[in-house]
């Protein structure tokens, strides 16, 4: 059976996957749509298919069986109820929504159908550096873990990328990571603020996360650190460390120094990731038994993420309110 895909939005994300769907994984991608219908076009010409400028015409044509939506965060609540009151599956990026009461309402509609249709976009989940920090956590020689440290960092950001959305969009990363790594919830969280490369707008950030068995973990967030783009993290076990995410690759050694390309962004960083978290979905489609970040993972996170922002207000730390995860998740 071949899956025909309705693609949402056609920026830096939407071009990604489109491109890994048609030329990667072979798979027939139905339709492009994005309120910028040039941008649609243009993505929908290169991978050879259709474009408009409505997301909502792509959801229910029947001949769409599954749908990725990658077009702006505060969009994917709308278009994920349409699915869901289709029955198609979807993979939407992350962040499910961009606070956790739109979640929450995603979650009660997937909740209402009674089975598992949304797949969140968190592919650091398929990354094969953090696939081998859980192996090594997992494999208990090292001991339990302690701490957790996390560097997150981009070349640059727009001037609206500010304090709030820094957590929804791209904290929300470690916060899932983190919850995925130790297989427990978060239930406190602290955004600690000091010196800014920005006046109105926290950056670089460092959040305080806290796991219900007690594990600490620290996230520097830095959106504008010019230099490129790095992810790594750090667990402090009890008995020895697992590290990832050094930059690696080729060296040079010239004019008395050696030099070590860093990538320049998420894509060239993360795109197998990419690639294998939609290989996977793909596959989760055609059997019809979901297994990927979830929705509830989705609203998890959102739920944390409203925690570290409330915490930019008030300074201190602020305990996250999660309800007991649904049967259906288990
Ligand atoms: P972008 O700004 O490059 O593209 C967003 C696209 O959405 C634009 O083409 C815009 O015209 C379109 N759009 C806006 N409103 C729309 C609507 N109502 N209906 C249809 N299209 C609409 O942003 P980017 O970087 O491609 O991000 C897209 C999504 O992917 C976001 O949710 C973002 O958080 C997520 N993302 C995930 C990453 C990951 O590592 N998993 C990395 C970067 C982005």
């Amino acid at each position: 059976m071949s899956i025909r895909i309705g693609l949402i939005g056609a920026g830096a994300m939407g071009v990604h996957h489109g491109e890994t769907l048609a030329f990667e994984l072979g798979c027939e991608v139905a339709a492009v749509a994005d309120i910028d219908l040039t941008r649609a076009a243009a993505l929908a010409d290169r991978i050879g298919t259709e474009a408009t400028d409505d997301p909502i015409s792509v959801i229910t044509d029947a001949d769409v069986d599954a749908v990725v939506i990658a077009s702006a965060d505060s969009t994917h609540e709308p278009y994920a109820l349409a699915c869901l009151e289709l029955g198609k599956p979807v993979l939407c990026e992350k962040p499910l929504a961009p606070q956790a009461s739109a979640a929450g309402r995603i979650l009660a509609a997937e909740q209402e159908m009674g089975r598992r249709l949304i797949q969140v976009g968190f592919m650091r989940r398929y990354d094969a550096d953090y696939r081998r920090m859980k192996a090594a956590l997992e494999a208990g020689n090292l001991g339990s873990p302690l701490l957790m440290h996390c560097v997150h960092r981009n070349p640059s950001a727009g001037a609206d990328f500010h304090s709030a959305w820094m957590i929804t969009s791209s904290v929300s990363h470690e916060i899932d990571i983190l919850r995925w790594l130790t297989g427990t919830e978060i239930v406190e969280a602290t955004a600690v603020h000091g010196r800014s490369v920005l006046e109105d707008i926290h950056d670089p950030q460092l959040i305080l996360l806290r796991t219900s068995d007690g594990l600490v973990a620290d996230v520097e967030f830095f959106a504008r650190a010019h230099y490129g783009y790095e992810v790594r993290a750090e667990l402090v076990l009890e008995r020895g460390t697992v590290s990832m995410g050094m930059p690696s690759g080729l060296q040079v050694r010239t004019d008395n120094q050696l030099v070590t390309p860093v990538t320049p962004g998420f894509v060239e960083r993360f795109a197998p990731a990419y690639r294998a978290q939609l290989r996977d979905w793909l596959v989760a489609v055609r059997s019809g038994r979901q297994d990927g970040p979830s929705a509830w993972d989705g609203y998890a996170t959102a739920v944390v993420a409203d925690a570290c922002i409330a915490s930019q207000s008030s300074g201190g730390p602020v305990p996250v309110d999660l309800p007991t995860r649904p049967a259906l998740y288990h």
